[in-house]
């Protein structure tokens, strides 16, 4: 039996669980009645130690094994925050909230994560102590860092962290992963040019944004082709190109760009803001303009530590018939990429079968999954703090 009996025996109850999360979902850090129902269920596990309003609204459940001579702390992080999109996929358990759905399968995280939390309470079959992580917000508020902000490594003493996204596609059953990045870095940036408006029969008399906004873009275009090693990853993306003239006539005073910058390399992520500065400002000025850049760092690059990821595919390989361990890298990033920051741990891919992607309206949650990802979050404690 490659799942842990015990889990298997629980598939129903966490399904359950998982489909009384994704009638009830809630967005960013406002997972109050989410956050509830977890403390709740610990509370029945008997865990004794649970702190809710971790980053706002993050819950921590502490597990000791029994025996702690290993001094060892093992984190494990699910996510339980839902998206703003209406849902479409035709369950019978499809959300009570208009236009709130579960289209990432974060009820499957925090409901799998719940199911290794009753089984680590009833066997404690480790030497050493876990720590359950349940974040808010990481559909873009960056919940992961509140949570680091507040103190989750140092106060719960975690020197390791595991986590795992469900991916369509991928067969249920199989896991995948890899060292290293496994997913981008983004960050965003807001261009803001100011030439000189006028008519357009007169371009002499003015400066002409469009212009200027356009050889903007297009150099833009030359930091990836041009300053980035063909062999590593980096895209740039102008999404935005508004000016404030109304009329075909009118020559536009000003403009503005919003785009996003990821990469999977952090050292090109770091001097990726320099380099669009340079290139926006030196193209305004070029023709005369000014140009402003507000850059807004988001996610950084999901990196997993060499070590860790070969501690997640062994609990992985234990649990399922098949796990990719040099799997392609992706260009979404998550805020798991903060803990990863913090300390060393690896990020996984749990298989979700032939679904629709996540984040769209149709996806579907495959509740097959469940004990497999209970089980890996079970595997990695007894692995890596094996009984006394
Ligand atoms: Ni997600």
């Amino acid at each position: 039996m490659p799942v842990k009996n015990r889990l298997a025996e629980m598939h129903t109850e966490i399904t359950g669980w998982r489909r009384h999360l994704h009638q009830n979902p809630e967005l960013m850090y406002e997972v109050h009645e989410t956050a509830a129902f977890v403390a709740a269920r610990l509370k029945e596990f008997g865990v004794t130690d649970i702190t809710t309003g971790v980053g706002k609204t993050g819950v921590i459940a502490a597990i000791e094994g029994k025996t702690n001579t290993s001094g060892r702390t093992i984190g494990l992080r699910a996510d339980m925050d839902a998206l703003p999109i209406p849902e479409a996929s035709g369950v019978d358990y499809a959300s009570k909230t208009p236009g709130v759905m579960h289209a990432c399968g974060h009820d499957g995280h925090t409901a799998m994560l719940l199911g290794a939390a009753k089984y680590l309470a009833e066997t404690r079959n480790f030497d050493g102590r876990a720590v359950l992580i349940f974040q808010p917000a990481e559909e873009g508020g960056a919940g992961g860092k509140a949570m680091c902000d507040d103190g989750l490594m140092d106060r719960w003493g975690i020197q390791e962290v595991y986590g795992l996204h469900n991916m369509p596609g991928l067969p249920v059953g199989e896991f995948a992963i890899r060292p290293g990045a496994l997913m981008a870095s983004s960050d965003e940036f807001e261009i803001t040019v100011t030439g000189k408006g006028g008519h357009a029969a007169a371009p002499h008399d003015a400066i002409d944004t469009t212009l200027v906004a356009s050889q903007i873009v297009v150099s833009l275009h030359s930091i990836v082709s041009r300053n980035v090693d063909p062999v590593k990853r980096m895209v740039l993306t102008v999404g935005t190109f508004e000016t404030d003239s109304t009329a075909s006539n009118v020559i536009a005073h000003t403009a503005r760009l919003q785009g996003t910058v990821r990469t999977l390399d952090p050292e090109y992520r770091e001097q990726a803001e320099g380099w669009v500065r340079r290139v926006v400002e030196n193209t305004a000025a070029a023709y005369g303009a000014t140009a402003e850049v507000k850059w807004s760092p988001g996610y950084p690059v999901t990196v997993n530590d060499a070590a860790s990821t070969d501690h997640a595919v062994e609990a992985a390989r234990a649990v399922a018939a098949k796990v990719d361990a040099e799997t392609a890298p992706i260009m979404p990033s998550e805020d798991f990429a903060y803990m990863l920051e913090e300390r060393p741990g690896a990020y996984i891919f749990l298989g979700n079968g032939d679904t629709q992607m996540c984040h769209h309206p149709a996806y579907v949650f495959d509740d097959d999954a469940i004990p497999l990802g209970c089980s890996w979050f079970a595997e990695l404690v007894e692995r890596r703090m094996p009984a006394a």
